[in-house]
């Protein structure tokens, strides 16, 4: 058993990296990212120090939404490398001390799967139910007025047996029926199928979306004051609809917990769960069967002190105790940080994404500092963007493929002759991890250290955290108490601050010099624009010395 296996519940004190698999390392040079290529990348994640690599889906898949849309739950895709290779990973990973957790996708298959193909053979095929099947509306429409989370009616209607179907996202993505038994027994064994194989947890796709109501009442339209969801797929859509009977239905807390029951006949596995809801309700879902209700909130947070603040404090307060905090700061869906915030605010970004009190999730190339790539109409392939062309709804900005070279082809990422799956921009090599390595202030170093001080202090992997400061410019927030703790303090501006805190202590880190300089502050620090520094209590080298 591997060393990470003696503690119980790893997550809470762990970091997931986020592997985009179609765009991490291509292996097997045809110009998509793989398994064999993740293989060769472990020592890369290692070396970051973070705790678990959240691999998105793998599976069997006709690639529609990139392997959000699966045919083959229990087997690899081929594009993506067969079982042989995912063991490896997984003892690969393993053995560096690592977990892996795989993202499960149960609100929809593929229709490709067997399942809907047996399901569209007749009104009395076996897996008819799996799916949601309802007849037209008295005019021939669909039975109500449920959108797309890609735009569009949600209902397609098959014509040879007669009705609708409903799908959440594409109509390549039909809904599983999670009321049906039979649908929680078989995707409840295709976890157990993983969980066998060593997966350490799951990643729960559209888990807010699972159950939808039962008398299919119409969604109300989102008047743009107080939408339900928060960013995510809502991002994706022009159909602006509140999701009242289509997410987070009554039955989700029950169902959630029953998933859990099948991650609790194993030792120490994680769930978690993405829900694209209001932040008070994304904290309350958090003890109610997921391990991590993933919140997006900093994602579209205005990026000035009081927001954050306020939202930070807001999140807190509404966790029930003992349920467990985390933090996405970026994922595949939204455009990049450094797209979003500007790339000058990136390193406070992430120091505040890596001290925030509960386990933070940091998006491949993140630890790049890398921007959103410009992807023309002609290399378009996200079917948010091929449905909505030039609307900006599209996601392939954010999937770059990851520049690892800063002299190689395709900046390492594909060794034959193939072309990447996505444009590799002709900055990539500039900032490529090669390029970072070697720099002692590329953003890549600043993310090696902070993940090195979350190691080494257990106040920023277990202390109480308390939001200190109140102003638009900057931000300062306390983790531990006494002589353990440490305070982060980050200038929001592109000016000069002087930031008051209370009582005495020393840098510990800052983005803008390297680890070892340590100055001795009384009360106030000095802060370069944009610079961010952890400071702790103790004496400065300096005058020990
Ligand atoms: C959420 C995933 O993050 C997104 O990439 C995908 O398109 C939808 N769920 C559908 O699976």
């Amino acid at each position: 058993m591997h060393e990470a296996n003696s503690s119980g519940q790893w997550w809470r004190e762990g970091v997931l990296y986020q592997v985009y698999v179609p765009s991490f390392q291509d292996g097997n040079a045809d110009g998509f990212g793989d398994l064999w290529g993740v293989e060769q990348r472990l020592d890369h994640i290692a070396t970051l120090g973070v705790t678990a690599v959240w691999l998105s889906p793998v599976y069997g898949s006709p690639l529609l939404d990139f392997g959000y849309d699966v045919s083959d739950h229990t087997r690899i895709g081929e594009v993506f490398g067969d079982l042989a290779v995912f063991d490896r990973v997984v003892k690969g990973a393993h053995d560096r001390g690592l977990r892996v957790v795989l993202d499960y996708v149960p609100q929809h298959t593929s229709s490709e799967h067997p399942w809907f193909r047996d399901a569209l053979s007749g009104r009395d095929s076996a897996h008819r139910d799996y799916y949601i099947w309802h007849d037209p509306s008295p005019d021939g429409g669909p039975p109500n007025n449920w959108a797309s989370a890609f735009g569009g009616p949600a209902w397609t209607l098959h014509e040879r047996t007669g009705q609708y179907y409903y799908h959440a996202h594409l109509p390549e993505q039909p809904s599983l029926n999670w009321r049906n038994p039979e649908v929680k027994r078989s995707m409840f064994d295709v976890m157990r199928f993983w969980l066998d194989r060593g997966v350490d947890g799951f990643r729960v796709d559209a888990v807010w979306r699972l159950i939808k109501d039962a008398r299919l009442r119409d969604n109300p339209a989102d008047d743009g004051g107080d939408s339900f969801e928060i960013g995510g797929a809502a991002a994706h859509t022009t159909v602006r609809q509140v999701q009242k009977y289509t997410a987070d239905q009554p039955e989700l807390p029950g169902l959630l917990a029953e998933m859990h029951a099948v991650t609790d006949e194993y030792d120490d596995r994680m769930l978690m769960g993405e829900l694209h809801l209001k932040l008070e309700r994304v904290a309350a879902l958090g003890s109610r069967g997921l391990d991590l209700a993933m919140n997006f909130s900093l994602i579209d947070a205005p990026w000035n002190g009081l927001d954050l603040a306020d939202l930070i404090r807001r999140y807190y307060a509404a966790l029930p105790a003992g349920s467990q905090p985390n933090w996405v700061l970026s994922n595949h869906d939204r455009s990049r940080l450094a797209s979003r915030i500007g790339p000058e605010r990136v390193p406070g970004a992430l120091a505040l994404l890596l001290t925030l009190k509960g386990t933070p999730t940091l998006y491949y190339g993140d630890e790049l500092g890398l921007p959103d790539v410009h992807v023309d109409s002609a290399h378009a392939r996200d079917c948010a963007e091929l449905r909505a062309p030039g609307l900006g709804l599209g996601r392939d900005p954010q999937r770059m493929p990851m520049p690892w070279s800063g002299t190689a082809a395709h900046a390492g990422f594909t060794a034959g002759d193939a072309e990447p799956w996505l444009p590799i921009a002709s900055w990539a090599p500039s900032l490529s991890v090669e390029r970072q390595e070697t720099d002692p202030r590329s953003v890549l170093t600043q993310v090696k250290e902070l993940l090195a001080l979350r190691r080494e202090l257990a106040a920023l992997r277990r202390g109480a955290i308390t939001v200190l400061s109140s102003d638009p410019e900057y931000l300062v927030h306390l983790r531990g108490d006494g002589d353990a703790s440490v305070l982060v303090v980050v200038n929001l501006t592109d000016r000069r601050r002087s930031v008051p805190f209370p009582g005495s202590r020393t840098t510990r880190w800052s983005s803008h010099s390297a680890v070892g300089e340590r100055d001795f502050l009384d009360g106030v620090v000095d802060l370069a624009p944009f610079e961010a520094r952890l400071l702790t209590v103790g004496s400065p080298v300096t005058a020990a010395g």
